[in-house]
């Protein structure tokens, strides 16, 4: 496994794959990697040539009062556990390679990155599909691994790529989840272990909320009781909505077909974030 830091290398690198006509797979994190990514790395591994991983931990999604300095950094463990994972390259660029003095330009989608994490985290979309679309041409990916684990974040991807017509194909993978039903994340080892025991309330009450759902339930009813179950549980909840699962726009009442449960709860200073597939009978 190669690990590169520099531009030059990597565009040399990259077009000798192309020249040789190899695929190459791309998965972008932030590294502090878990299960999840580790699935995105196989799922890339099935779908291409050579596997890309890039570690990059973007300044540009981070608001003034998020601790980008805080975000959990572990080179060596990733590096591991990439390289078991049958990754071929890792892009780890420093900031200012990514972000040279004097960079004028950013990407703004609308539409799906409006409301929900959009509205909690100003500018953050904007962070993410910028530096996205920098990665998908810095490495000439065949095809972008992301997890479903971020809903909103992966339809504003797919936007992004219909709208800018970038030759990328956009592959989601399922929310990997521990076996209490917790969705993975790096942010979980923030959580104290009391904290810890009281997170799983979040996906077992979004399961409750499909089975009523699919059962015929009225859904601002079903949601507002889901909330009140969230506080009981111990947790904050900041959204819990049903979603046209491309647009994010609230799903109308009495309407059948495949929805999306979007969802986020505070537990102490860690917010969890999670998503399922609502079926409407
Ligand atoms: P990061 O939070 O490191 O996540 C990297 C990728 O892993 C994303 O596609 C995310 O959806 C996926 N992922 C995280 N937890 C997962 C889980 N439990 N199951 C499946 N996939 C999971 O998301 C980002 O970084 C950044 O915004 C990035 C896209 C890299 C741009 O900076």
């Amino acid at each position: 496994m190669r690990v590169v830091r520099d531009l030059p290398d990597l565009t040399d690198l990259m077009r000798r794959c192309r020249a040789s006509g190899r695929t190459v797979g791309l998965v972008p994190t932030m590294g502090a990697l878990h299960q999840g990514h580790l699935a995105l790395v196989a799922a890339a591994r099935a779908a291409s040539d050579v596997v890309v991983a890039s570690i990059f931990v973007n300044p540009l999604q981070f608001g003034p009062n998020e601790d980008l300095a805080r975000y959990p950094r572990d080179e060596a463990g990733d590096l591991a556990k990439l390289d078991a994972a049958g990754c071929d390259l890792v892009w780890m660029p420093p900031v200012e390679v990514m972000y040279p003095p004097g960079g004028a330009t950013r990407i703004e989608v609308a539409g799906p990155s409006e409301g929900f994490e959009g509205t909690a985290r100003p500018g953050h979309f904007r962070g993410v599909a910028t530096v996205c679309a920098k990665l998908f041409h810095q490495t000439c990916a065949d095809v972008a691994v992301f997890g479903e684990k971020d809903w909103q974040q992966l339809q504003v991807i797919r936007r992004m790529v219909r709208d800018l017509d970038m030759g990328v194909r956009i592959q989601g993978h399922p929310t990997v989840r521990e076996e209490d039903g917790l969705a993975c994340s790096s942010r979980n080892q923030r959580l104290s272990p009391r904290e810890r025991a009281l997170a799983p309330a979040l996906p077992r009450i979004m399961r409750n909320v499909l089975a009523s759902l699919q059962a015929g339930a009225p859904v601002t009813a079903t949601l507002d009781s889901a909330l009140v179950e969230l506080r009981e549980a111990g947790l904050v909840p900041d959204y819990l909505a049903l979603v046209e699962p491309e647009s994010l726009r609230a799903w109308p009442e009495g309407q059948a077909g495949e929805a999306r449960l979007v969802a986020a709860a505070r537990l102490g200073e860690v917010r969890l974030l999670d998503n399922m597939a609502a079926i409407l009978p």
